[in-house]
C-alpha cells in the first residue's frame, strides 16, 4: 500500500512538474490531459480563443458521477501558450447559488464559447443554457442561448441573461432550397391546420417547429457554436427546431444580442456539436448526429458564404468501420486555427464519459484537407510539427 501511495505521489508530481515546465510536446488524443496541477483537464463541450499570444480553453466543469452533467460549479477556464500545457485559470462563470437565478445549480451549461469584442473590449461568453427542473432530472426543454460578459479573458464573467431567438421572424438569407423538407411527422394538412388564420409567406416547407417557434418563445437555441468572420462579424450557430435544422444567427456589433439577419440551413438532417472555420475564402462546418452522450459519424459541410448552401462533405473520419461509425467515441466541439501556421486546423472532440462525467476525454487531431473534403485520421500520438509537413 505505502508503495502504491508512493509511486501515485510521484506520479501527480511529475504532473505538475511536466505541466508547468512546459513538458508536454504532443498530444494524446483520449487519454487523461493533466492540467499544471496535474489534474485531468475539467473543460467539456469546450470552446477556445486565442488572445495576445495566449489560448484560453473553456468548458463544461464536470464533477463525479451521472450528475455531474449538470453545472453544479460552472465554466472552467485553462491557458496555454503552447497547446499541450494548459494552466488552471479557475472558474470563469461560476453558478449561482441564488434559487431565483437563471444558472443556479443543478442548471445545465453546456458547450461554452468565448469571442473577443474589439470595440467595446469585452470578452462575450455564449453557451447553452436549460434551467434546472423542479425534480432535478436533466430535461432540455428550455433550449436557450446565454451570455455572460467578462473585462478579462479568464473572467470573472458577469451573467447577463439568456434568449429564444427570432421570435415572430423569418429567416433573411439561407438555403431555402435545401430547407423544403419539414418535420416527417407532420404532413402538410396538419401543418395548414396548425397555421389556419396566418398568412406566414414561405409557409410550406418552413418547418413546424419553426413555425411554432416563430410565433411562440421564439427558435430553440441547443448545441450551439460561436464563429468570427474576417470582417469581424461575429455568427451563432446552434441546433434548432428540435435538433432537425442548424440556424445561423449574426450577432450585433458588440457581439451581445441578435441583429434579426439568420438562416436555417440543413434542414432536417437533424445536427449537433456544430464547429465552423474557415480556410481560402470557405467555410467549413463539422457536426455530429443527434444520439445523446453516445458517440455517432461525424458529418463535414462546406460553404462559400455563412448562410449557406452548405454542401455535404460526407463523414469525414478515414479509418476502421468502428472508427468511423463513432469519431474514434468523440463528438465535436470546435476546430482551433493553430497561431502563426497557415492552414493548420484542430478538430476538437468531447469523448463524453456519462456515468463519470468528469472522467471525460478529448480528442486533439489534425485536420487534413484531400480533393475538397475534411479528412480525420486517427494518431495516438502527434504535435504541432504536423502542420510543416
Ligand atoms: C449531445 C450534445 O451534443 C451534448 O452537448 C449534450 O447536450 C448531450 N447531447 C445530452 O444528452
Amino acid at each position: 500500500m505505502e508503495k502504491f501511495i508512493a509511486i501515485a505521489v510521484m506520479a501527480f508530481a511529475a504532473g505538475i512538474l511536466s505541466a508547468a515546465a512546459g513538458e508536454f510536446k504532443s498530444f494524446k488524443p483520449g487519454q487523461i490531459m493533466p492540467d499544471n496541477n496535474g489534474v485531468h483537464i475539467n473543460a467539456h463541450g469546450g470552446g477556445f480563443l486565442h488572445k495576445d499570444g495566449v489560448y484560453y480553453w473553456f468548458g463544461e466543469h464536470k464533477t463525479e458521477g451521472a450528475g455531474g452533467n449538470l453545472a453544479n460549479v460552472g465554466v472552467h477556464c485553462y491557458s496555454s501558450t503552447d497547446l499541450y500545457n494548459w494552466k488552471d485559470e479557475g472558474i470563469a462563470l461560476a453558478v449561482s447559488d441564488d434559487e431565483s437565478s437563471e444558472i443556479v445549480k443543478g442548471c445545465i451549461l453546456e458547450r461554452p464559447k468565448v469571442i473577443y469584442n474589439a470595440k467595446t473590449g469585452k470578452y462575450v461568453m455564449w453557451f447553452h443554457l436549460e434551467f434546472r427542473s423542479a425534480d432535478g432530472k436533466p430535461n432540455y426543454t428550455t433550449a436557450r442561448c446565454a451570455l455572460a460578459v467578462a473585462d478579462k479573458p479568464a473572467g470573472p464573467y458577469a451573467y447577463v441573461g439568456s434568449f429564444r431567438p427570432q421570435k415572430g421572424r423569418m429567416p433573411t438569407d439561407g438555403e431555402v432550397a435545401d430547407c423544403a423538407s419539414i418535420d416527417k411527422s407532420f404532413d402538410d394538412a396538419q401543418i395548414d391546420k396548425v397555421l389556419a388564420n396566418n398568412n406566414y409567406k414561405m409557409l410550406k416547407g418552413r418547418g413546424f417547429a419553426f413555425v411554432r417557434d416563430m410565433r411562440g418563445k421564439g427558435q430553440m437555441a441547443r448545441d450551439m457554436t460561436l464563429f468570427v468572420d474576417d470582417d469581424a462579424k461575429a455568427y451563432l450557430i446552434c441546433s434548432s427546431e428540435e435538433n432537425a435544422t442548424l440556424q445561423i444567427h449574426e450577432l450585433t456589433d458588440d457581439y451581445q444580442n441578435f441583429t434579426g439577419r439568420f438562416a436555417r440551413v440543413r434542414c432536417s438532417d437533424w445536427n449537433e456539436a456544430p464547429a465552423v472555420f474557415k480556410k481560402g475564402g470557405k467555410y467549413y462546418l463539422f457536426a455530429s448526429f443527434c444520439t445523446g452522450w453516445a458517440p455517432n459519424s461525424a458529418r463535414s459541410y462546406v460553404s462559400d458564404s455563412i448562410y449557406g448552401p452548405w454542401k455535404s462533405l460526407g463523414n469525414p473520419v478515414e479509418g476502421t468501420p468502428e472508427q468511423m461509425r463513432t469519431t474514434f467515441g468523440g463528438q465535436s466541439t470546435y476546430v482551433i486555427p493553430v497561431a502563426g501556421k497557415k492552414d493548420a486546423f484542430i478538430f476538437v472532440a468531447d469523448s463524453w464519459r456519462p456515468k463519470n462525467a468528469i472522467d471525460g476525454r478529448y480528442i486533439f487531431l489534425p485536420v487534413e484537407f484531400e480533393d475538397g473534403r475534411l479528412v480525420l485520421r486517427w494518431r495516438d500520438e502527434w504535435d504541432l510539427s504536423f502542420f510543416d509537413k
